[in-house]
C-alpha cells in the first residue's frame, strides 16, 4: 500500500437490499498515479464512484482524502476538497454551449451565493467564461466556446466533460469510462490528453473496459469482482493473475501492447 496515497478506502461496503455491491473493499490511490479500477459488467465500480463522490452513503468502512475522512461529507465538500468525476453516460447538457458547459464544472468554486445564484447567461463576459475557455484551449479543443454541444463529434464531447470535471481543480480526477464508444484515433487522443492532465500533478482514477486503454494509460490496477477487491498491483501483470483470468480478463478477447489475442 501507498506511503501517502491521495485516496484511501477501508472496508467500503454498500449494499442494495439482499445484494452486496461493495464488499469490505480497501485499497489506496498513490499520490500522482494513474490507476485503473477494472472489472466485469455489474462488478460494482460505479457503485464504488458514487461511494467515493457522496451520491450514496456507506453502509460500512470508510474514505480518506489527503488524509481527511470523506465518506459523511455532502458531495460539494468533497469537490471543494479535490476530488472530482465524471460519469458513465455523458452528462453534457445538450442545450447549453460548450462553454456554459465547462463553465457548470466551476459551481464548486463558486465564491459566495451570489455566485451561485447568477444566471449562465449574466456570465457571459465574466471571468468563468474567460477561464472556461482558456482551459478549452489548454485541452486543445478546437471548438467554438459557442458552439451547440450536441452538435459536436462523440470524442470531442468526450473530452469536453473532462475538462469540465478538471474545473473544480481537482487534485483527484475519478473517469468512468472515458473510452466508451470511442475509435482507435480518439481514444490514443484521450489518453495522450489525460496523460497530460496527469503530469500537471492531477491523480487519476480510471473505470474502463478497453484495456489496450488502461495498459496506455495507468501503471497500478485494481480489480473488482461481485463487489470484492481481486486485484490490486501493476497493471502490466494483471493479466497473468488467476483469479482475475477466471473472473474477466480470461473470458474476454483481449487487447495487449503486443496485440490482441483470445486470453
Ligand atoms: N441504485 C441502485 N439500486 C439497486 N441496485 C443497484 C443500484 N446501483 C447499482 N446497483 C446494482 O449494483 C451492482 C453493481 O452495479 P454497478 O453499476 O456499480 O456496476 P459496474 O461495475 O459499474 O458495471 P458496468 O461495467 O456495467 O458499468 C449491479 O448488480 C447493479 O444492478
Ligand atoms: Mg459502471
Amino acid at each position: 500500500m501507498a506511503a501517502d496515497p491521495i485516496l484511501a478506502l477501508s472496508n467500503v461496503t454498500k449494499r442494495f437490499g439482499g445484494l452486496t455491491v461493495s464488499d469490505q473493499v480497501s485499497f489506496a490511490v498513490p499520490r500522482g498515479a494513474r490507476m485503473a479500477l477494472i472489472g466485469p459488467n455489474g462488478a460494482g465500480k460505479t457503485t464504488l464512484f458514487n461511494l467515493m463522490s457522496g451520491v450514496y452513503p456507506l453502509d460500512g468502512g470508510e474514505i480518506v482524502l489527503d488524509g481527511a475522512r470523506i465518506d459523511t461529507l455532502p458531495s460539494r465538500k468533497r469537490i471543494a476538497m479535490g476530488l472530482s468525476r465524471s460519469f458513465q453516460n455523458i452528462r453534457l447538457m445538450p442545450h447549453l454551449s460548450v462553454v456554459e458547459n465547462v463553465m457548470l464544472g466551476q459551481h464548486a468554486q463558486a465564491s459566495g451565493i451570489g455566485d451561485l445564484l447568477t444566471p449562465i447567461s449574466w456570465m457571459r463576459g465574466g471571468r468563468w467564461r474567460r477561464l472556461a475557455v482558456e482551459r478549452l484551449e489548454a485541452a486543445g479543443i478546437a471548438v467554438h466556446p459557442d458552439a451547440d454541444v450536441a452538435s459536436l463529434p462523440y470524442g470531442v464531447r468526450k473530452k469536453i466533460e473532462v475538462v469540465r470535471a478538471l474545473m473544480s481543480k481537482p487534485r483527484l480526477l475519478m473517469l468512468d469510462e472515458p473510452a466508451a464508444g470511442l475509435n482507435p484515433r480518439e481514444t490514443a487522443e484521450l489518453s495522450a490528453f489525460l496523460k497530460d492532465v496527469a503530469a500537471t500533478g492531477v491523480t487519476l482514477l480510471v473505470v474502463e473496459h478497453d484495456m489496450s486503454f488502461v495498459h496506455d494509460l495507468c501503471e497500478h490496477t485494481v480489480v473488482l469482482n461481485f463487489g470484492k477487491l481481486i486485484y490490486e498491483g501493476p497493471t502490466r501483470a494483471v493479466q497473468d493473475d488467476e483469479a482475475v483470468r477466471e473472473a474477466y480478463l480470461g473470458s474476454r478477447r483481449v487487447e495487449t501492447a503486443g496485440g490482441s489475442h483470445a486470453a
